[in-house]
C-alpha cells in the first residue's frame, strides 16, 4: 500500500481512516448492488440491507444455489488471539440466520496456528483464546447437523494434508505481492492453511457454492484460494466473498481492535460495563452542549452509538429511522442515543451469555460439530491422498 493513500489494510494490519470504495478497486472486488441485495433471502438480514456487507465475488451462484434448495455453505473463521468482542460476533450471528433460513452448511474454522505465528503470545495463551473463542461460537446455536467447526491444529489430520496440496499451487511471489513480505515461513505458508477452510466444505461434501462473509481485510486470502480453485485439478467452484466494513471502535471511525487505547465491548461484558464503556467512550455526533444540540441537531453518521444500533443492535427500521431523525432535529440527545444503544447491547449479550452459561464442558459440547472419520477421509482423497494413509491409523 502506498503512502499517499493513509490507510492500511491487509489480514495483518488495519490502520488509518479507511477508504471503502478505494479498496474495492484495488482488490478488485464488487460493490454489492441493490438487485443482488433483494434476491437474500426473506427477511432480508438488517447486516445486508443496510451495506455493511457491502461488497462481493460471486454472490449471484451461491444465492441462486441458496434460493433453489440446491447445496450451499458458509465459510467463517476465527482467529483465536484474545477474547471476541462485538465486532467479531456479527458474521456468525449472519451464518446461523442464513442457516436457519436456507439450511446452509456452516463451515468454522479457527486459525490458532495463524495467531501463534502473527503474535507474541505462548502456545498456551491461544489455547486459552481458542477455548474460551469456541464456548462463544457454540453459543451462538448452530444445527450441529448442519454445522462444523474445524481447529488447524488439533484437526491437522485433515487440514495439514489439504494445506500441503494447496501450497504447492502457490508461489512465494505471490504471497509477497499479495500479503507484504511474511515475518517467517509459518505466515507465508498460511494462506495455503485458510484457502483449506474455504474448500473444506467442497471438498467434504463435493462442488458447489460456497459463501465466505468476513471483514473485507481477509479478502486476500479469498483471492489467493480463488486462483488454486480455478486450477481445476480439484473439481471445486471458486468460493465467493460478501465483504463487510469494520464495525467502528468507541473512540471513534476505525474498526475495533483490541489493541486500541479505547476499550472494546466484550462478549463478556455484564450490562454495568457496557453502560459504563458506552457511557465513558462512546464518540458522539452530537453538540458539546444541550442548548447548541436542540438547537443544530446531531450527525448519526459519525455517532458511535447511533452506528452500533444501526450495523446490528436494532433490527426494526422504523426505530432506526427515527432515532435518526429525531438525533438530528435535536429532540433526542446524545446521552439519550447512548443509552438507547447500551440497552440493546447489553440486552443482546445477556441472551449471548445466558447461552453460553447452559453449555456443558467444551469437549461434550464440541463433539457433535467435529469432522468425522468419513468427512476426513472424503477431504483427503479429493487431493489424493490414499484412504489407508497412516494419519487413518
Ligand atoms: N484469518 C481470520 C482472522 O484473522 C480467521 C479465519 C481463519 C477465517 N479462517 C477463516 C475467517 C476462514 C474467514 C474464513 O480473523
Amino acid at each position: 500500500m502506498t503512502e499517499e493513500e493513509n490507510f492500511t489494510v491487509t489480514p495483518y494490519a488495519v490502520e488509518g481512516a479507511i477508504d471503502y470504495e478505494k479498496l474495492l478497486a484495488e482488490f478488485g472486488a464488487d460493490k454489492l448492488t441493490d438487485e443482488q441485495i433483494a434476491t437474500f433471502p426473506d427477511p432480508i438480514h438488517p447486516l445486508v440491507r443496510r451495506n455493511v456487507f457491502y461488497a462481493e465475488r460471486d454472490v449471484d451462484r451461491f444465492l441462486e444455489a441458496a434460493n433453489t434448495g440446491r447445496p450451499h455453505s458458509i465459510v467463517t473463521g476465527r482467529g483465536p488471539s484474545g477474547p471476541m468482542h462485538i465486532g467479531h460476533v456479527f458474521p456468525f450471528y449472519f451464518a446461523k440466520y442464513l442457516q436457519e433460513q436456507t439450511n446452509a452448511l456452516v463451515y468454522i474454522p479457527i486459525s490458532d496456528d495463524e495467531k501463534y505465528l502473527l503474535k507474541e503470545m505462548s502456545l498456551k495463551a491461544i489455547d486459552r483464546h481458542t477455548r474460551d473463542n469456541l464456548l462463544d461460537l457454540l453459543a451462538v446455536g448452530f444445527d450441529p447437523d448442519r454445522t462444523r467447526i474445524i481447529v488447524d491444529t488439533a484437526d491437522a489430520n485433515v487440514v495439514y494434508p489439504l494445506a500441503t496440496a494447496f501450497a504447492k499451487e502457490v508461489t512465494q511471489s505471490t504471497v509477497d505481492a499479495t500479503y507484504g513480505t511474511p515475518a517467517n515461513i509459518g505466515i507465508s505458508f498460511y494462506p495455503a492453511v485458510q484457502a483449506t477452510h474455504l474448500l473444506l466444505p467442497q471438498l467434504v461434501e463435493g462442488r458447489h457454492p460456497t459463501l465466505v462473509p468476513i471483514a473485507i481485510d481477509q479478502d486476500p486470502h479469498v483471492r489467493v484460494c480463488r486462483d488454486i480453485a480455478s486450477k481445476q485439478r480439484y473439481n471445486v467452484e471458486k468460493p465467493g466473498a460478501l465483504l463487510s466494513k469494520f464495525l467502528p471502535s468507541l473512540g471513534g471511525p476505525g474498526k475495533m481492535s483490541s489493541s486500541d487505547d479505547v476499550p472494546s465491548i466484550l462478549l463478556s461484558d455484564d450490562r454495568e460495563t457496557v453502560f459504563k464503556k458506552i457511557r465513558r467512550y462512546a464518540y458522539s455526533g452530537g453538540q458539546s452542549n444541550i442548548e447548541a444540540h436542540r438547537e443544530q441537531g446531531g450527525n448519526p453518521t459519525i455517532d458511535v452509538s447511533y452506528q452500533f444500533l444501526a450495523y446490528f443492535f436494532e433490527e426494526n427500521d422504523e426505530r432506526l429511522e427515527r432515532l435518526a431523525r429525531e438525533y438530528r432535529d435535536g429532540s433526542l440527545l446524545s446521552g439519550e442515543l447512548k443509552e438507547i444503544a447500551a440497552t440493546q447491547i447489553a440486552d443482546f449479550l445477556e441472551n449471548h451469555q445466558g447461552r453460553r452459561s447452559q453449555l456443558g464442558s467444551l469437549a461434550n459440547e464440541l463433539a457433535p460439530y467435529r469432522l468425522n472419520s468419513d468427512e476426513r477421509t472424503r477431504a483427503r482423497e479429493r487431493v489424493g491422498y490414499p484412504d489407508d494413509a497412516l494419519s487413518q491409523w
